[in-house]
């Protein structure tokens, strides 16, 4: 037997199921690799986002093997014991990738040569667990959010726990994670400018388990984003001096995720000589199964209102929602398909929207509930619209955007002309 523990490139699934299911799912994965079961029961009791029977996230990790070391059992100890950042891989059943990922390399070394002198520490803003993470000189280098620790999981460090709660409508607890990762991968171009972001297993006693002491490592899985230096984040200051298209290139992220959290502390400001550049972080609420909580705070700003440069047009017409499920599902098998359909919709939306000549803010009203919050938006009337003419019955999503497109085509130009 062997565990195979290399700094590579990792792709970690997280397949939704069942407590009752949950531990002969692990464990049975864990027996066709014969990995130590205590590892794995230590990461997996930590891991899972909440006790009762609900839906929850198991975690199959499929890895690109590079300059691997195969570790015994002794190995497999330390490992537990030292407060590490580890991708730990199996050497068997391995679906191996084409690629490396040096970034992540590099930013574990850094991390774990960080961890031998300054352990994680909770950041104080925002309303999950997260934690900075610095390199051996002291500087910061990256940003943990553990799975178990998202708002409304029983690990919250900053309270915040209501059993059986999503974090915000059609997003549950543990879903944060993948949804960092998602919209990383899904910021083709790096046009938004997400910061490099992965998902690791880390182990520290500084983690949070409402279960066990200060002094008890805990192995968990999470996010890791990559620290971008800033001065403020947007809540701290006035738009003025933001450019219109760093306020477009976040805004069309959020409209394709359906960011459910975008406020203005969720976008960094930093300086880059004379000029101000914005960095959208915090994803973990994109991608919702319902469309009823869309948010974006830049709606404010007068930036939104300005028309698309030609190459963001561009950009959003050579979007393709079919090849960003695939991405998606490749990476997450087990993603949702209502997830997945909430992408595709609000990419549609985007794109007629932007062809017709509608700006971003007025793409946001058609997305977003305007009047309050109990007011379905536009959009959600016309999923429904639709959803009641196929009764219902159809699972089909190619049938629904069929449908779905010349009724957002409707809409567009119904605003296209009013704004004229
Ligand atoms: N990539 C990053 N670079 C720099 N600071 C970050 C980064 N990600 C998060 N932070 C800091 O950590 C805080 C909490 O992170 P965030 O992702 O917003 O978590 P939460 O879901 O708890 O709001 C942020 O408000 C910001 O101050
Ligand atoms: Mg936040």
């Amino acid at each position: 037997m062997v565990v195979s523990v290399a700094q590579v490139r990792v792709e970690i699934h997280l397949h939704t199921t069942w407590l009752s299911m949950s531990m002969s799912v692990a464990f049975g994965a864990v027996a066709a690799t014969t990995v130590k079961a205590d590892l794995w029961s230590t990461f997996f009791a930590s891991a899972l986002p909440s006790k009762n029977l609900q839906p929850l996230n198991i975690f199959s990790i499929v890895a690109e093997e590079q300059q691997q070391t195969t570790c015994n059992d002794q190995d497999v100890k330390e490992i537990q014991a030292a407060p590490s950042l580890n991708v730990i891989t199996f050497d068997e059943g391995v679906k191996p990738l084409t690629c490396t990922d040096a970034r992540l390399t590099e930013l574990l070394a850094r991390v774990n040569a960080g961890l031998k002198s300054y352990p994680p520490e909770l950041i104080e803003e925002g309303v999950g667990g997260a934690y900075l993470l610095k390199d051996e000189k002291g500087e910061a280098v990256a940003i943990f959010k553990p799975s178990d620790e998202e708002p409304n999981s029983p690990n919250n460090p900053k309270g915040n726990f209501a059993d059986n709660t999503e974090m915000k409508t059609g997003v549950t607890p543990g879903d944060g994670a993948n949804n960092e990762v998602a919209a990383y991968l899904l910021d083709r171009e790096h046009f938004a400018g997400v910061p490099y972001t992965n998902l690791v297993v880390a182990t520290h006693k500084a983690f949070f388990d409402a279960n066990s002491d200060d002094d008890t490592l805990k192995s968990k899985i999470g996010s890791l984003q990559e620290y971008v230096p800033h001065e403020s984040s947007c809540e701290d200051r006035g738009s003025r001096g933001f450019a219109v298209n760093d306020v477009h290139r976040i805004g069309i992220l959020d409209c394709r995720m359906c960011n459910t959290d975008r406020h203005l502390g969720n976008i960094l400001v930093k300086n880059e000589g004379a000029n101000v550049r914005l960095v959208p972080i915090d994803h973990g609420l994109c991608l919702p199964t319902k469309l009823s909580d869309a948010r974006f705070e830049w709606m404010t700003w007068p930036q939104a209102k300005q028309p698309f440069a030609p190459e963001t047009l561009k950009y959003i017409e050579q979007l393709d929602a079919d090849a960003d499920c695939e991405l998606l599902k490749s990476r997450f098998p087990s993603i949702s398909d209502k997830s997945l359909k909430t992408l595709k919709i609000c990419t549609v939306l985007l794109k007629r929207g932007a062809q017709a000549g509608l700006t971003l803010y007025d793409i946001a009203c058609l997305l977003c509930r305007m009047e309050d919050l109990d007011t379905k938006s536009e959009l959600e009337l016309l999923c429904e619209k639709i959803e009641q003419q196929l009764h219902n019955d159809s699972d089909d999503d190619d049938d629904f955007l069929a449908r779905l497109i010349p009724e957002i085509d409707g809409l567009v130009s119904l605003h296209a002309s009013k704004g004229k």
